[in-house]
């Protein structure tokens, strides 16, 4: 089964639109994390960013407090999210690049120009008992890199095939990225997740690739339930990954 992880910092986003410098305000991630686990959802990502530009310190501890089904903290391999991580106790770390200009990530982790950084911050967040998974693009030295740093997972970076979409030949040619890097992770021993601009359109097209674990989507759910609520956004959601063959 293909499981979904929704990701509820753009729940956030929203809320700082209006409500920055208070210590209150809507929407509220935590009813998000609520919603989202009604309605099925197998995990809960959000992501602390060091600029705290949507979720807040206060809300990363709220979501571990109330997350029922697993939490999958995003964060910058900094010395101080490796703190917050390893006190937060959260059931999978997924770390990514941070670069302040950017509006949402926007590539893949550099694993092979940091491996010796990434190796130190897996080892003590695997001794903190977190599952470490690392986003990448699909590419073969970073997959290799990333074995090398010994995090049991990698997710894949899908934004490239997100921005093909309209263009036939570039998207099949992302997705057949997408498809080896995903054999190339299962040969190394990774399990191997994927998200990013994953929407109710191109979704489907990620059948393609094997060996998928999890998705993780956020902006497009967020995005659906203002017109249909976050239940019904998740719903359809795990409605259209129904029927994925891990190969
Ligand atoms: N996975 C990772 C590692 C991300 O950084 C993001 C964006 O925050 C997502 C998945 C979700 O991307 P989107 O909001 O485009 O669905």
């Amino acid at each position: 089964m293909l499981r979904l992880g929704v990701n509820i910092d753009h729940v956030a986003t929203l809320r700082q639109a209006r409500y920055r410098g208070f210590d209150r305000g809507e929407p509220c991630p935590v009813d998000a994390v609520r919603q989202a686990e009604d309605a099925g959802a197998h995990g809960i990502t959000a992501h602390l960013r060091e600029d705290r530009r949507h979720i807040l310190d206060r809300d990363i501890w709220a979501i571990r407090d109330t997350v029922q089904t697993r939490l999958n903290f995003e964060m910058a391999n900094t010395p101080e999210m490796i703190d917050i991580a390893t006190r937060l106790k959260p059931e999978a770390v997924c770390l990514v690049p941070e670069n302040r200009a950017e509006v949402t990530t926007e590539g893949g982790l550099d694993v092979v120009g940091q491996v010796d950084a990434i190796t130190e911050g897996a080892a003590t967040l695997g001794q903190a008992g977190v599952e470490v998974s690392l986003f990448i693009d699909p590419d073969a030295q970073q997959i290799e890199a990333t074995a090398r740093t010994g995090s049991p997972f990698i997710e894949l970076h899908t934004g490239a095939y997100a921005e093909a979409y309209g263009d036939e030949a570039r998207q099949a040619a992302e997705l057949e990225r997408l498809a080896r890097a995903a054999e190339q992770a299962k040969s190394l021993g990774l399990s191997v997740n994927a998200g990013h601009g994953l929407n109710y359109e191109n979704t489907r097209g990620i059948f393609l690739v094997p060996h998928l674990n999890e998705l993780n989507i956020g902006h497009s759910i967020v995005s659906r339930a203002i017109t249909v609520g976050l239940g019904q956004a998740v719903r359809e959601m795990l409605e259209l990954m129904e029927g994925y063959k891990a190969g």
